[in-house]
C-alpha cells in the first residue's frame, strides 16, 4: 500500500475556519483513503498558536514555553480535523513517537500536532513519514510552492518547480528559528527528509483537491528531491 504524509497548515485548519472548510479537508483526506493510500496527517498551529505565543511572550514566557503553547494549538486544531474524520481518524493526536507508532497500527488515519520544542509540526510531519516509511511528504500550505523570492513583494519572482535538498536549504537560509516563526520548512525537517529520502511536495492547500491532483501525478507546486 503506497504511504504518504499530508502536513496541513494550520491556517485552513483552526476554530475560525468555517466548519465546511474543515470538512472540505476531511473530504479530501477519505478520498486518498479511497484511492489506496496510507495517510499519516500533520496539523500546524496556526493563528490560534500566534495568538497564545504573542501573548505569553510579551508576559515573559520563555522560548520552550511559547513553543508549547503552539504545540498545544496544534494539537486542538488536529482535533478538530479528527472530529471531523469521525470513524477514519485515530480519535486522539499521538504526542510521542511511541504514541504514533501504536495509532498507526490501528490503521485509522494518525493526525498529530506537535511534538517538541525547537522545531515546527515540518518536522513532526518528516519523522511521521519515516515512522510509517512514507515515500513522498505532501506539505499543504498557503503558497502554491517555491519562490526565488517572496511572490507578495516581487510579483517577478520565480516558482521553482523541482529543488534538489540542498537547494532547498539554500533558498530558506535558516537564520533563527524560534516559537510561531519556523520557515516553511525548519533545519529538524530539513535533516530528516534528506537522509531518508522522503520526497517533499509544496502546494497550496486552496482548493483541498490539490491533494489529490498531486496523487494522481499532476506535477503543481515545487517538488524538493535528493538531486
Ligand atoms: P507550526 O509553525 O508548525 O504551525 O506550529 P503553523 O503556524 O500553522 O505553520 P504552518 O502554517 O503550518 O506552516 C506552531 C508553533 O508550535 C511550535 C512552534 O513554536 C511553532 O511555531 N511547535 C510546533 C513546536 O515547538 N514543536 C513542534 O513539534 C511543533
Amino acid at each position: 500500500m503506497p504511504r504518504i504524509v499530508i502536513k496541513l497548515s494550520g491556517s485552513y485548519i483552526n476554530p475560525v475556519q468555517p466548519p465546511s472548510a474543515i470538512e472540505s479537508f476531511a473530504r479530501v483526506i477519505k478520498e486518498v483513503l479511497s484511492m489506496g493510500f496510507q495517510a499519516g496527517v500533520v496539523v500546524g498551529g496556526g493563528p490560534t498558536a500566534r495568538s497564545y505565543i504573542s501573548s505569553a511572550r510579551a508576559l515573559g514566557a520563555s522560548q520552550a514555553l511559547c513553543d508549547h503553547l503552539g504545540i498545544l494549538s496544534s494539537r486542538m486544531n488536529a482535533f478538530l480535523l479528527i472530529s471531523s474524520l469521525g470513524e477514519a481518524a485515530y480519535p486522539v493526536p499521538p504526542t510521542s513517537i511511541e504514541e504514533a507508532l501504536q495509532a498507526a497500527a490501528s490503521g485509522k488515519v494518525v493526525v498529530m500536532g506537535g511534538l517538541q520544542p525547537g522545531q515546527s509540526t515540518n518536522a513532526v510531519a518528516a519523522v511521521l513519514a519515516e515512522l510509517i516509511s512514507a515515500e513522498t511528504l505532501i506539505n499543504v500550505t498557503t503558497v502554491d510552492g517555491v519562490y526565488s523570492e517572496d511572490p507578495k513583494k516581487v510579483p517577478t519572482a520565480k516558482l521553482y518547480k523541482k529543488l534538489s535538498y540542498s537547494q532547498f536549504a539554500e533558498i530558506l537560509s535558516i537564520r533563527r528559528e524560534e516559537a510561531g516563526k519556523y520557515d516553511l520548512f525548519d533545519t529538524v525537517a530539513l535533516n530528516v527528509v534528506s537522509r531518508s529520502k522522503i520526497l517533499v511536495r509544496i502546494i497550496s492547500g486552496e482548493p483541498p483537491e490539490n491533494i489529490i491532483r498531486v496523487l494522481r501525478g499532476e506535477d503543481i507546486g515545487t517538488l524538493i528531491s535528493p538531486t
